[in-house]
């Protein structure tokens, strides 16, 4: 389940060169579940045909304010009541200036205008024209009347500058949105989670690590922005991007890792341990290159701290969240890992298997608290990370009701 499912968004295309990533837009909200219809201005038209949208949303597209039939089907005022939310992407310079003023003169204006639902744009614009005063002001007026203002972001841009100014591409969007749909259940509260694996280096060109991508920490790092909190991420080296609201610190060995997070983890509320921490290193760090020889090379590992059980045993500790990997025995080997780790909550999933766990875009979990368990069925880490965040902030709110 999406944040998206079932919400009913209008999408405006105003005319910038972006509003071909519009169609991209529209088929992600689409597959999140949402049920979109598309508002075109008469500039946006030059750069996408209606019928476009029309087949990708599988709705009529709006065009004009002044066509009687539509009006009296579906008017701009009926199309501002349909609608949870209107996300405008991409927003021009003339069209933030537009929406400013209060202007009504086309169909994609005053349905704006006439909303009482939250409105979001995705500004798109040459980079000195997003610098310039006048934008600047807009953006700013438009922010104080609690417009969502999403991006612009920097980079390489179609007149060939490159600068801020670039709309935000459609899977981040759709995350914004899920954010704004999402209730701020964590509002105060700050969060640490570690993610990602570790390397435990052999000599200056070889170390050992694991299959861990972080994606599921990263992902639920956003889900606690998402639902209101300040996150610190401590990661592991990963390929991926962090959110842009996050504290990254990030770190490569298992020992760097237990010092960061013990240093952190008494100034946050809750902390989840989903880091893939190497529980043995190399007792001694080779200086040179080990060479090959035709004997079996013999390695000696030495225990690693583990971190969770270090947290949970602090004496200002926050609520704590282990995760657990498991190829078998899952709910016996995660009861167990709960106890003695002294932990607060502990997830547990299948590593090794076709579908889910290391390095896979999908999860299940089975969760388990002093009290409670629940299963949470595959699906994609996002939407996993969103369910276990609500659990999360259940048991952590009634947690601080009782003390
Ligand atoms: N963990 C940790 N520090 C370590 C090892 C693990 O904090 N040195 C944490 C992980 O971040 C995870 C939890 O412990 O939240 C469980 O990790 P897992 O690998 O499933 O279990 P281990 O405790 O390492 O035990 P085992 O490998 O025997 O299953």
């Amino acid at each position: 389940m999406s944040r998206l499912t079932e919400k009913r968004i209008i999408l405006g295309v105003t005319g910038g060169i972006a509003a071909y990533k519009a169609c991209d837009l529209t088929r992600q909200l689409i597959r999140a579940g949402a049920c979109v219809r598309v508002v075109m201005t008469r500039a946006a038209t030059s750069f996408v045909a209606p019928l476009t949208f029309q087949a990708l949303s599988g709705n009529q597209v709006h065009l004009d304010l002044l066509d009687t039939e539509e009006e009296s089907a579906m008017g701009h005022i009926r199309l501002a009541r349909w609608a949870d939310l209107i996300l405008v992407a991409p927003a021009t310079a003339d069209f933030m200036a537009r929406l400013r003023a209060g202007s009504a003169g086309e169909l994609l204006d005053a349905v704006c205008l006439a909303a009482e639902v939250p409105v979001a744009l995705a500004p798109a614009m040459n980079r000195a024209m997003w610098y310039n005063p006048a934008t600047q002001e807009n953006a700013a007026i438009l922010a104080e009347r609690r417009v969502h203002l999403l991006g612009p972001d920097k980079g390489m841009q179609a007149c060939g500058e490159s600068g801020f100014g670039r709309m935000m591409e459609p899977i981040e969007l759709c995350q914004a949105l899920e954010a704004i749909f999402t209730e701020k259940t964590l509002a105060g509260c700050s969060v640490l989670v570690s993610a990602g694996p570790t390397r435990e280096s052999l000599d200056p060109v070889r170390y050992l690590t694991n299959r861990s991508s972080g994606k599921m920490g990263y992902a639920l790092a956003q889900a606690a922005i998402n639902a209101g909190a300040k996150v610190t991420l401590v990661s592991g080296p990963v390929l991926l991007e962090p959110p842009k609201e996050a504290i990254v610190v990030k770190v490569e060995t298992a020992a760097d890792m237990f010092n960061s997070v013990i240093g952190l983890a008494s100034g946050h509320d809750i902390y989840i341990g989903t880091a893939a921490v190497a529980d043995y290193t190399p007792a001694q760090v080779e200086e040179g290159k080990i060479k090959k020889h035709d004997e079996a090379l013999t390695i000696l590992l030495n225990r690693t701290r583990d971190i969770l059980s270090a947290v949970a045993g602090l004496p200002s500790r926050p609520f704590t969240v282990g995760f657990a990997a498991e190829t078998g025995h899952l709910e016996a080997h995660a009861k167990e890992k709960l106890e003695s780790k002294g932990l607060d909550m502990i997830a547990a999933n299948w590593v090794g298997q076709p579908e889910g766990g290391f390095d896979r875009d999908e999860n299940a979990l089975w969760v388990c608290w002093p009290g409670g368990e629940k299963y949470l069925p595959m699906a994609s880490k996002q939407n996993i990370a969103i369910q276990l965040i609500e659990l999360i902030s259940e048991n952590y709110s009634a947690q601080k009701n009782t003390t």
